[in-house]
């Protein structure tokens, strides 16, 4: 193996930047030509690609987003599409590719492995945390300390005015972001898609507590549960006191990746680099009890990553 590519694709998650640091400098170090793919699956396709230097992945640690930006490529379903794709690498002599993505980019790097042969390897890089057999994606730590501190400040005005806040925050149909930061919030209700919700008796629950004495009310709903709209629809009548509505949206997608976000992609991307040279492909680099390990791409995907009840339990217990 002599050159290899790297590829950051579908929506933009902290840690990206620290994951291609790692992935060029180690690559180098281990005497690989190294090349970025610029926008996603779109910049392959057009062949959009440039050589990547010692140098060119200095000072890009600390920073969000993808210095190699992205995009969502809905015409990467189609095979002639990967075939293409697969050919445009074979053309600039590139034999190994790191992609560094969610669920639909890791579907393409799947497919680029096991149907066009080229040998590729996979970093978790999402928000969502729903990638199954790895502890945690690139980006979830980063995430979850944007949503709690803005969930904190609405807190302070829920006080303030003694009102209600309904937030909702990303995940797509997972419901990991709003449990763990409904818990660490001590958000007085979270609202996921991986639980039916029942109005009726939360409405009273959140009533009982405010004739209890307790002035604000915090609910965090994921937006794959519901829109913060219809919770507010559903309870304001119920509850009877003031609501407003906060959707988060895209401050969670951005910001400077947290430590722990920055070691997870320094010890992903040399992980990714060592598995290409030991000939491994269609795996992804994962985070197991503390290890970093590989997995196959298509057990991954195989099913969505489950809701780990016992936090949303805990939240519960302790609210
Ligand atoms: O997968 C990351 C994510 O931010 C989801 O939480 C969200 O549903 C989606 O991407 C939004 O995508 P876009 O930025 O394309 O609107």
């Amino acid at each position: 193996m002599k050159k290899i590519a790297i590829v950051t694709s579908g929506g933009d998650a902290p840690g990206m930047n620290a994951a291609i640091r790692a992935v060029v400098r180690y690559g180098i170090k281990k005497g690989l030509e190294v090349y970025g793919i610029k926008r996603g699956y779109a910049g392959l396709l057009d062949e959009d690609i440039e050589r990547m230097t010692f140098a060119s992945v200095g000072g890009i640690m600390e920073r969000g987003g993808t210095i190699l930006r992205s995009s969502r490529c809905p015409e990467f379903v189609r095979k002639e599409t990967r075939a293409e794709a697969a050919e445009v690498l074979r053309r600039n002599g590139i034999d190994g590719l790191v992609v560094i993505g969610g669920e639909g980019s890791l579907n393409g790097a799947m497919f680029l492995g096991q149907e066009q042969k080229i040998p590729v390897v996979g970093i978790p890089g999402t928000i969502d945390n729903d990638i199954s057999m790895t502890d945690m994606s690139l980006g979830v730590d980063t995430c979850l300390n944007t949503v709690v501190d803005a969930i904190q400040k609405l807190k302070d005005t829920a006080t303030s005015h003694e009102r209600a806040f309904i937030i909702e925050v990303m995940g797509r149909t997972s419901g990991y972001i709003a449990t763990v930061s409904g818990l660490v919030t001590g958000a007085e209700a979270i609202i996921v898609p991986e639980l039916p919700v029942n109005y009726e008796e939360l409405g009273n629950k959140l009533l009982e507590e405010r004739e209890r004495g307790k002035i604000n009310c915090i609910v965090v709903v994921a937006e794959g549960a519901a829109s913060a709209y219809t919770v507010a629809r559903h309870l304001e009548y119920r509850i009877g006191y003031e609501t407003r509505i906060t959707i988060l949206g895209h401050i969670q997608r951005g910001g400077s990746p947290t430590s722990f976000d920055r070691l997870l992609a320094s010890r992903m991307g040399v992980a990714a680099v060592d598995a290409l040279l030991r000939g491994e492909t269609s795996v992804l680099t994962a985070l197991n009890g503390g290890k970093i390990v590989t997995v196959e791409l298509d057990e991954v995907l195989k099913e969505k990553k489950k809701l780990d009840m016992e936090l949303l339990n805990l939240a519960g217990l302790l609210s």
